[in-house]
């Protein structure tokens, strides 16, 4: 069963103390870093922080990772015992165990789920530092154009958001130096539509300005080309792993640094390749031992040899096999990400939608699109519009091994139904939420394909 809403206020309505499991996949929060302290102050007077903005792939829905008034509703409807795999980012995950700690879960471990695809969002430091003579000359452009907008033109910041439709603009378009930081140009399109307020005319410089918007780089254009090749990351690559034929004309370009700053920072980047996804596992504490739990409640223990890797105890790292082949990683559950056959098991009457539009308008080989949590290689003319689609498998282990067969599952962030899908081959019972209703229609015919 699945019920459309938003879990926070869909549990109140559900009976304590009513599920032996959770198992989900919560908005990661993928968003800036907001200021911990703010957040903390109002997780600890029992409200949840309304982050503003969007998260993975644009989506508001993943904005901020669910506040503890949220994880207490989920926490009431658990029965004493009960355990819970709740995944996580690998940059907020101590912000997801702040908050499930915050609403009364004992944490009892993080499990690694590790995969072998996705693909780093490293920027390249000297490129971008042979770019800072181009940054300095724009940035003094653009003052020069917000000068002007301050003195010429009589609207506000936020009249100037309001007029053109586009939250922010107005502060860019009017920032003033030396304290602001991001002064723009205006696009062409947003001058023509401001300039019947301004009280003078627009002199030439500023026109001018607004036709070429970008500034080309001397030490950038300087860079020496040591190698040229086809681009093949991203989706291209999957596409070559699995013999389809990759975009024709997508050349890229190895180039050596130019000036001596940039060439002091040669091989530096900002960011690791993503390699795991954290699982914390937690306990809603109970006063009872563990064999008076199960006895009294049914919940409180892990199917340890129903979750056997042959004969191999369960641990606490997963792999997805494609970085991890071999004999030593042979000893850990296997999970390859989600495939096309999993991700639109169910829905063969849905239209196909191409990835960039089942992303949030992501260009095909982006890196947003190549995110593991995408589903790295996803291709396009899915049917299955959700961006963080987990593999059914996984979440059927996940399910075994926190519950029984029989046993009932909460998963209060559905999404296209990967947790119902696990728990329905384990025989479970399931009763998940989900915010979206374009979701809940893909979860509802997900799940329908499964015949246990
Ligand atoms: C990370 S996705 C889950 C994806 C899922 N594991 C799958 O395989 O399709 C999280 C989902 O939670 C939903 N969501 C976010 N906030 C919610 C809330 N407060 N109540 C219910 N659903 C919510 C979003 O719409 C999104 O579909």
């Amino acid at each position: 069963m699945i019920i459309h809403g938003d879990c926070k206020h869909v549990l109140k309505n559900l009976p304590a103390e009513s599920f032996d499991a959770l198992v989900t996949d919560p908005p990661y929060g993928f968003n800036k870093q907001p200021d911990l302290a703010e957040v903390f102050g109002h997780w600890i007077k029992g409200d949840d922080y309304e982050a503003t903005g969007s998260g993975f792939m644009g989506k508001t829905w993943d904005s901020f990772v669910p506040g503890p008034a949220t994880w207490r509703e989920v926490f009431r409807v658990l029965k004493p015992g009960a355990y819970g795999a709740v995944f996580a980012g690998s940059r907020t995950a101590y912000l997801m165990a702040a908050s499930l700690r915050l609403a009364g879960f004992e944490v009892v471990d993080q499990l690694f789920w590790l995969y072998g695809s996705g693909f780093p969002k490293s920027l390249d430091v000297s490129q971008e530092v042979d770019k800072l003579d181009a940054k300095q000359l724009k940035k003094e452009s653009a003052y020069r154009c917000t000068d002007w907008i301050r003195e010429f033109c009589p609207l506000s910041s936020g009249q100037i958001d309001k007029f053109l439709g586009r939250n922010g603009m107005g502060r860019h378009y009017r920032d003033k130096a030396p304290g602001g930081k991001q002064p723009e140009i205006p696009t062409r399109a947003d001058l023509e539509k401001l300039r019947p307020f301004f009280t003078a005319a627009v002199p030439q410089w500023f026109e001018d300005l607004v036709d070429v918007r970008t500034f080309e780089s001397e030490n950038h254009n300087s860079r020496e080309v040591i190698e040229r090749y086809k681009k093949v990351a991203g989706l291209n690559e999957w596409r070559q792993k699995y013999g389809e034929q990759t975009s024709a004309g997508n050349l890229g370009s190895r180039t050596a640094p130019h000036s001596d700053e940039a060439k002091a920072w040669h091989g530096y980047g900002t960011a690791l390749k993503p390699g795991y996804e954290p699982i914390i596992l937690v306990r809603k504490p109970t006063t009872l031992t563990y064999a008076e739990n199960v006895v009294t409640h049914g919940t409180g223990a892990l199917n340890i040899d129903g979750s056997r890797n042959g004969e191999r105890f369960p641990a606490n790292i997963l792999h997805d096999g494609e970085a991890f082949a071999g004999k030593e990683w042979e000893r850990y559950f296997y999970c390859a990400k989600a495939s096309t056959a999993d991700r639109d098991d169910g829905l063969q009457l849905f239209e196909k939608v191409s990835a960039g539009d089942a992303t949030g308008g992501r260009k095909e080989g982006s890196a947003g699109l190549n995110s593991p949590r995408a589903g790295a290689g996803r291709r396009d003319g899915a049917r299955n519009t959700h961006p963080t689609v987990k593999p059914t498998e996984l979440m059927k282990w996940l399910c075994g091994l926190l519950a029984r067969p029989g046993a009932s599952i909460l998963d209060p962030f559905t999404g296209s139904g990967s947790t119902w899908r696990g728990a329905k081959l384990n025989n479970q019972k399931f009763v998940g939420v989900e915010l979206s209703a374009e979701y809940i229609q893909i979860a509802k015919a997900r799940a329908g394909a499964i015949k246990p």
